[in-house]
């Protein structure tokens, strides 16, 4: 069945020919296409659960909730990392209810069923109740089909996904490649995590995480603080945005004063500046001087459809933001390193985690506060559209523009409408701007 609305009354109204592109804010605030949007998006597509450092050992797990659904992702004794089903194969209650930790099996609280960190029922208590039609292989934890790419671990609910992981990424992998080279000894999520969240949709800040264009208006204060230290704002600092197919998108753009290299730099201090450069040297060796600059000097914000934001800039934050009804949403924040970083260096990645990303730092206040604000401003439902068309005139589009925002909603859109999601690779810009590596993408693929 098609979404209840009649044709020609489109909720994503796309007009190339005229360079408009408006959301009709029911997106926003209507339950049932709120409802619509768990079935047809997020028991579809490939979906974040976490990252392969969360789970180092034999028996490591984390313990989440995942489109809606609460999942174990546990390391076996054998070493394979699977994602489970948090529910009791007996009568359906969480077999683990601790968020984290290492356990060679997991004993669901009710009955005292035991699950094997494999997922295989191992016990039962008082055996002599069951006949012989009960077999304990029937009854081991549900698996999810799960898969990882270079460390970030997704799984798909959709027995019929027809994509494996690598080609739902599609060019996002472009992207966790330049996050994940950033150590030669491999990236980790430091230990702890910010569970927030707020009173609105969850697209808006899916919207909002990718979004340049308020920076310097929402964020005034931090804006002020940072160029009374000398640093050069976004839009002066060039870069560009870029669709990347199937939803997903990335803005990419030089550094602020305030993180000039990614992983080994401090906010301000000369005194790591040697560091800074011997380990810039390395990569150039390693990389080549034009990818090793894009690696350790760029900043990205990197959208992967529907709910995964990976902040590159000042700190790298991994952001999971989930539905919870059209109005609110959960959000779950954690910081991702390298393994080898220095001490020092990663107290002050730590504090500009907390101080500018984190839920009470610098800019995501602001921006809780403005995206509640919004939800508001859509229930006065006489105005019907939100426009995001901004930057839809140009060959390739300016970091302040708002082409992740219109990948991110056409994925959104096919996926609504019961398309599978054509995907079309993004076409070549015909001009490449200072910058931009050769082959990028910019323009629009519709
Ligand atoms: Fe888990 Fe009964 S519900 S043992
Ligand atoms: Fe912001």
């Amino acid at each position: 069945t098609g979404l209840q609305r009649p044709a020609g009354d489109p909720i994503v109204v796309d007009d190339p020919g005229r360079l408009t592109f408006r959301v009709d804010r029911r997106a926003y605030t209507d339950d049932d296409l709120a409802a619509q949007e768990m079935t047809r998006i997020f028991d579809r597509c490939w979906l974040y659960v976490g990252h392969e450092s969360e789970v180092p050992g034999p028996g490591c797990y984390v313990a989440r909730d995942v489109g809606g659904r609460p999942v174990v992702m546990a390391r076996g004794s054998d070493g394979v990392i699977r994602v489970f089903a948090n529910s009791c194969t007996h009568r359906g209650a969480l077999i683990c209810s601790q968020p984290a930790g290492q356990a060679r099996s997991f004993r669901c609280p009710y009955h005292d069923w035991t699950f094997s960190n494999q997922g295989e029922l191992v016990g039962v208590p008082i055996p002599d109740g069951y006949g012989p039609g009960f077999r304990k292989a029937d009854f081991g934890l549900a698996r999810h089909r799960s898969d990882s790419y270079r460390g970030f671990v997704f799984v798909t609910f959709d027995p019929q996904q027809p994509r494996t992981l690598t080609e739902y990424l599609a060019g996002a992998t472009e992207y966790l490649d330049l996050i994940d080279d950033q150590s030669e000894a491999g990236m980790e999520v430091i230990r702890g995590a910010q569970l927030h969240g707020a009173r609105a949709n969850w697209k808006l800040m899916m919207e909002n995480s990718v979004d340049i264009y308020h920076f310097r208006a929402l964020h005034k204060r931090y804006v002020g603080y940072m160029e009374s230290l000398g640093s050069v704002p976004p839009r002066r600092r060039g870069g560009f945005g870029r669709a990347l197919g199937l939803g997903h998108a990335a803005n990419e753009l030089p550094p602020a004063a305030a993180r000039p290299l990614a992983h080994w730099t401090p906010m301000f201090g000369a005194e790591f500046r040697p560091r800074i450069e011997a380990t810039a040297a390395r990569f150039a060796e390693r990389f080549g001087a034009e990818r090793a600059e894009r690696i350790t000097r760029t900043n990205r914000a990197l959208l992967i459809f529907p709910n995964l934001m990976i902040i590159d800039a000042i700190a790298i934050t991994i952001r999971k933001i989930d539905p919870a009804g059209a109005g609110r949403m959960a959000i779950t924040s954690v910081a991702l390193a390298p393994k080898d970083e220095d001490p020092d260096i990663r107290e002050l990645r730590k504090s500009h985690y907390l101080t500018f990303l984190g839920p009470a730092g610098f800019a995501t206040p602001d921006d809780i506060e403005i995206v509640e604000s919004c939800q508001r401003g859509c229930l006065n439902r006489t105005v019907r559209y939100s426009d995001l068309s901004r930057g839809m005139n140009k060959e390739v589009p300016e970091t302040t523009d708002e082409l992740p925002a219109r990948e991110f909603w056409r994925q959104w859109d096919r996926l609504m409408q019961g398309d599978g999601g054509r995907f079309e690779v993004p076409h070549r810009a015909a001009g490449t701007p200072a910058g931009i590596p050769a082959g990028t993408p910019g323009a629009e693929a519709r």
